[in-house]
Formats: C-alpha cells, structure tokens, sequence
C-alpha cells in the first residue's frame, strides 16, 4: 500500500492515536503473516561491539517503550531493534497532549515522559518474542526517583535487562525527566556509569555473557562537554555511544504553532546539529568506541551522510512517521553501497 495514502489518514488522528493504531495494525498485519510495506532487500551484515548485525539499520528507542511489538516492528528488516526507555517501576508519563507533529517542517516534538509498563512487564515481552535479533533494551529513571538515587534505578534496570539483552542503553539525554541530563555531567556521570560497568562486569562473569553498555547523548551538548564526555567513556570503558537524543532547541521551527510547545524536538531540523555532535565524538573518540547516530535521518541519503560522518550503525524514528516502513530498506539499500 502507498504510505503517503496511509498517512494522510493517520495525520487525520491525534499524534498518540495514531501512533497506538499503527502498531496493533502493523501486529495484526504481521500475525497474519501479511506485509504489504516490505519488498525483500538483500542486506550487508555489520559486525560492532562483539555482536553481529544483519544491517546497520535499526530502530530507535521510544517508538515501542514496553516491548510490546518487537515482532511487528522486526518485520520491516530492521537490523537491530530498541526497546524502552523502561524505568524499574510502571508510570503514566506526562499529561496529555504529549506528543506533536510540525508538518510544514517534518518534525516531531514530544515530551512523552517515560510513559511505560515497566522493566518486569518489559522482560516479560522479549521473553514471549520470537525475534532473536539484535536486541537493545534502553533503560532509564523513573520520575519520583530524585536524581542523586538515579543510579539505583539504572541498577535494577540493568540486573534484569541483562540476561535478555544484545546491548543495553544508559539514556542520560532524554529532556523529558527534570534532572535526567545533569547525569551527563561530572561527579554525577562518573558515579553512575562506574557504578553501572562494575555491574556489568559481575553479570558477564555469573553470566558467562558480554552485554555492551551504550550510552545515549543529548545533541544540546557545547564542544567542552563533548571532550569531558568522550574522555570519561574511554576511561571507563562504555562501549557504544549514541549521538543523539532530540533537541530543546527550537531552530527552524519558529514559524509553526506546535513549535513553542515544551519537549524534545525530532525529525529534519535535528539531522544537522545531530551530526555535528556525532562528528565532535568522532574527533575525539576516533575509532575507540563505536557511534550509533539517532536524529533526523529522513532519507536513505542522510543515513549515507551520517556513516560517512563516523557512525557505525543508525537508528530511525521520526523519519518513519513522514516516510512510511519503506524507509528501512531505502536505508538499507543505501548502506549496502
Ligand atoms: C515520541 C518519541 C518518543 C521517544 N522516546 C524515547 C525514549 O523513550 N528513549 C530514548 O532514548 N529516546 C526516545 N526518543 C528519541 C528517539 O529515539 C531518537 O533518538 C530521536 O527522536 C532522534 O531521532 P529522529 O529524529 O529520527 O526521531 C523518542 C522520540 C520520539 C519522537
């Protein structure tokens, strides 16, 4: 079916309706073993971090929050699937409206708020899955958690992630929990992602598993913290970077009236500012640890631009909701090249 016809029905619901039928569409459509979306496309398998990628393709994190479509959305011939931000206990979110789309400007803003079932809900799903690809779990805090006990949540996260997980992500970027970006910085960052590699370290040896650790990064970050960054990730060993989150800044989207609303903004007035960042941790990483660019990619041509910028691996989101699932393979073709 033409996605632009689909859309044009979807962009008739609200942003969260719509997101909501999609997905159980794209579940029974997938159930009945039916994908109307999805010409085969060979892929180049990618291999990072210890794991083995079938293509450098992957989803992003928050489109399914509690796991609930990992076969679904494995479908559409993703390489490697994002599940979460999953706090440790189940929580509503913000009020809604929460969620936004700039038309005009192929964007998104959002400030969802963690809304999820939970980390036991959550494993519970990838255990009932039948996917057995490459699976990352994204992990967070809860709201009522005061940022100085944050690294006990990201702990209980972790300990029961880790035996269901190809690769966790430590998201410290997302502007939707106060406080949630101040773990970027300082004593605050040290303490948690020590704390949280010394974790890995005793699950790999009980478990006789490596699970890589990925950190997430806001794309709102100046070059000194970028250097303070990357140097503490070499120091302690993190595995993967993310490069980025969505943006509180509003470039480019001034002259649409969704565009003063409060959250983070995705889609094409991100790609740049997100490569940007993802280019600065190229500098200072150089090929140490592996970047995964997340922000703006809209079209297979962008995708292409981001590997040539230093990423391994990208992740879409935003360009799914204006593209359509056709986007995956366009991607993939073009990083086949
Ligand atoms: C509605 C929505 C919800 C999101 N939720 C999360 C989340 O829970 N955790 C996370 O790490 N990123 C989340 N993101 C950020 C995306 O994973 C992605 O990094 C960001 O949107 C930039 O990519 P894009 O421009 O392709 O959308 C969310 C994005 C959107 C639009």
């Amino acid at each position: 079916m033409n996605y632009q016809i689909l859309r044009a029905l979807l962009f008739k619901m609200s942003p969260e309706r719509a997101h909501a039928f999609t997905l159980k569409a794209l579940s029974l459509s997938s159930a009945l073993g039916f994908n109307g979306f999805v010409g085969q496309c060979p892929s180049e398998p990618f291999k990072t971090m210890g794991l083995d990628f079938p293509n450098r393709v992957g989803l992003a994190a928050g489109l399914d929050k509690d796991g609930d479509y990992i076969d679904a959305l494995a479908s559409l011939g993703f390489g490697f699937i994002e599940i979460g931000t999953v706090t440790p206990r189940a929580q509503a979110g913000n009020p809604q409206p929460r969620l936004f789309r700039l038309s005009e400007g192929n964007a998104i803003i959002n400030r969802m708020g963690f809304n999820n079932k939970g980390i036991d809900h959550l494993i519970y799903n990838v255990q009932q899955a039948k996917f057995k690809g490459i699976l990352g779990i994204n992990i967070g805090k809860n709201a009522a958690t005061p940022i100085e006990e944050a690294c006990g949540d990201y702990l209980i996260c972790l300990k029961k992630a880790y035996a269901h997980a190809s690769y966790i992500t430590i998201n410290i970027s997302s502007p939707n929990t106060s406080g949630l970006r101040n773990l970027q910085h300082g004593v605050f960052l040290e303490d948690l992602l020590g704390a949280l590699k010394q974790e890995q370290k005793h699950l790999a040896q009980v478990q006789q598993k490596q699970v890589p650790l990925i950190v997430k990064v806001a794309p709102d970050l100046t070059e000194a913290e970028i250097v303070a960054l990357a140097d503490t990730f070499l120091r302690l060993d993190v595995e993967g970077v993310i490069a980025t989150n969505t943006t509180i800044g509003r470039e480019g989207v001034a002259f649409s009236k969704a565009g003063k609303e409060a959250g983070g903004l995705s889609g094409a007035p991100l790609t740049q500012k997100s490569t940007e960042v993802l280019k600065l941790f190229k500098r200072e990483l150089k090929d140490k640890i592996p970047l995964i660019a997340s922000g703006g990619i809209m079209t297979p041509e962008i995708a292409l631009e981001k590997i040539q910028a230093g990423a391994s691996l990208v992740q879409l989101y935003t360009g799914l909701i204006y593209q359509g699932p056709q986007l995956v393979q366009g991607c993939v073709r073009a990083l086949n090249r």
